[in-house]
């Protein structure tokens, strides 16, 4: 009735139908899973546990009161001794569609008796299943393949909303003189309740390994190939039959890095967890060698209590003739947003025209991210255009979502495996606004050296900051020689366009320096006061979390970081 798992990759379709009850009722939109909750309900694929069903106590109540009423709010659906409203964050039943609940912390759902696990709840949940889906991958079974297990010792989560977590582990089980493919991986949840994603990535030589689990908001150094990824709701990953990750000390590749990211939005003290992985791995090399490629935007400002804000992002024909040194065959794409996703595609252009949806998930589901397989592989051209469409919702939130790693933070994120790994060195093709971060060569983006501008004894950034501190006020005040002043350096290619934005957002990332904070006070002293790029400078391009594939550039912030004075 209720299958909580389902998770086959290549999912059926879903309807729209449920995200109507969203709106419906107080909460609708976050809802937790009755079992995990770092999952929302609504996610969880089959149909809805409000619409109705002779299981659902709440449904039926639903059904009868076709919108939220007093009597439902006081109903208790579930006969766990808790009304509906209590459950939503309506103590009081005054919710009206529309406005923010009383509450918006500790809600449980209206359908299942809570606690979950309990022993008054056992038979009541009894249809209830949270089982996860099955992983099925043929390569797995073929000979020569081994299995690897690696896993987290039995390790206390913090009790934090928001935890990454990384471990090394060494690849001695390979012979030394064998190259080696990895063709797939199956996750090993231990603690559902917090697991949100994993990571491997790939080790060279002079990565420094953790050999205990420790915070860490990137990847090591030198550990930023990703390899597999598995995030909540996926059965494990299964690589196109054709295609395989190399690994093994011949490639390079001598140990993994695993990372974590746990969810404690309930900052619990008690939860351990020791998650991980299988990977298989063969001997037998296939035909070409995989990589990951990542599209989509990194500056993202999401006002609350919004229906609908679309945001976008073009991997320009322009970034793929730069980063593609030939065509590319994708073998599976998905969309990677946070709670606030609605919506979201990523869409393949030839010649200024659509050629096909990659991603085209009208209902997102953060718990429950749709894989899409491509059989045969799609093919995308140097000079093809990926254009990502990311659709958020904010209507129960009230503040402001920006672009970050926590679960409550958002994303934008279309993530594609493809072959072979050698046609592209560069494995994401991301904007931040509209700067094409695609443009980095050494230390410069769109010809702006960001080690020159964040060097206070460089000359050139010397000239540059004076001009601006000479002739402009600080603190307050437009004064009359500054906008000449002002036009003049707004040529400069770091602060041409949208790049005075990203740099602004970069001197957050603690590559900055108090003359830096006035420079730009300076510079936008005769702006007018709804500028809007000002208001944005809170989350800088820092580590890429969970999302390893936007590496190159968190990659060259961190080099600048070091190297700063
Ligand atoms: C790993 O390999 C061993 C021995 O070949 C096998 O018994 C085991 O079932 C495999 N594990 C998985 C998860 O496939
Ligand atoms: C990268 O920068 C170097 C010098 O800094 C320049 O010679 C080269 O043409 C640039 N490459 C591209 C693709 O712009």
């Amino acid at each position: 009735m209720f299958n909580l798992g389902i998770l086959t990759l290549l999912l059926v379709a879903t309807t729209s139908a449920y995200r109507f009850y969203q709106d419906e009722i107080p909460n609708g939109d976050h809802v937790p899973h009755p079992c995990k909750p770092n999952y929302l309900w609504w996610g969880v694929g089959h149909g809805n546990p409000l619409g109705g069903g002779p299981r659902n106590p709440f449904g039926q109540d639903f059904a009868r009161y076709h919108r939220w009423t007093e009597e439902l709010c006081r109903l208790d659906s579930d006969g766990d001794g808790m009304t509906n409203g209590q459950e939503l964050g309506d103590p009081n039943c005054v919710w009206t569609k529309g406005n923010l609940p009383q509450e918006s912390t500790g809600i449980t759902h209206p359908g299942v008796c809570d606690p979950w696990g309990s022993d008054k709840c056992r038979v009541a949940n009894k249809a209830v299943t949270c089982e996860t889906g099955e992983f099925k991958c043929d390569g797995i079974n073929d000979q020569d393949v081994m299995n690897i297990t690696l896993r987290f010792p039995l390790t206390a989560i913090p009790a934090e909303e928001t935890t990454y977590m990384c471990l090394t582990f060494e690849l001695d089980m390979l012979e030394e003189d064998s190259e080696y493919h990895l063709i797939g991986s199956k996750p090993f949840i231990d603690n559902a309740n917090v697991m949100h994603h994993i990571v491997i990535t790939g080790c060279d030589a002079t990565s420094s390994p953790l050999r205990k689990p420790g915070v860490c908001n990137m990847a090591p150094t030198g550990c930023q190939k990703t390899l597999q990824t598995w995030t909540l709701g996926m059965p494990g990953e299964c690589v196109y039959r054709e295609a395989g990750f190399k690994i093994g000390k011949l490639a390079g590749i001598t140990r993994l890095n695993m990372q974590f990211h746990w969810t404690n939005p309930q900052k619990r003290t008690d939860y351990m967890d020791s998650s991980g992985l299988t990977l298989f791995v063969t001997k037998q090399l296939r035909r070409y060698n995989a990589a990951y490629l990542t599209t989509g935007q990194m500056h993202l400002d999401i006002p609350p209590r919004m229906p609908r804000v679309v945001k976008k992002s073009s991997c320009t024909a322009e970034c793929t003739r730069l980063i593609m040194s030939e065509p590319v065959h994708l073998m599976t794409g998905w969309n990677h947003m946070h709670y606030l996703g609605y919506q979201q595609n990523v869409e393949l252009n030839r010649n200024g025209e659509k050629l096909r949806d990659l991603t085209p998930d009208d209902v997102y589901s953060y718990d429950n991210p749709t894989v899409y397989e491509y059989n045969p592989p799609v093919e995308v051209r140097p000079g093809d255009s990926l254009e990502t469409t990311c659709v958020f919702r904010s209507t129960s939130r009230s503040t402001t979502a920006r672009y970050g790693e926590g679960s409550f933070d958002e994303m934008c994120f279309g993530i594609f495996t493809f072959y072979p790994a050698e046609a592209i060195e560069m494995s994401s093709c991301v904007t931040w606004d509209d700067v094409d971060l695609c443009r980095v060569n050494g230390t410069s983006l769109n010809d702006c050296d960001l080690m020159i501008f964040f060097n206070p004894s460089h000359p050139q950034r010397q000239r540059l900051f004076s001009k601006v501190l000479d002739n402009c006020n600080v603190y307050g005040g437009c004064r009359s020689e500054c906008p000449a002043a002002v036009e003049e350096v707004r040529q400069h290619p770091c602060l041409r366009g949208s790049m005075e934005a990203y740099i602004g957002d970069l001197k957050q990332n603690g590559v900055s320096s108090l003359e830096v904070f006035k420079f730009f006070s300076a510079l936008e002293s005769c702006d007018c006061v709804d500028k809007p790029h000002t208001s944005t400078w809170r989350y800088p391009v820092s580590g890429a979390g969970g999302h390893t594939a936007v590496v190159s550039i968190s990659i060259l912030l961190a080099a600048f970081t070091m190297m700063l004075p």
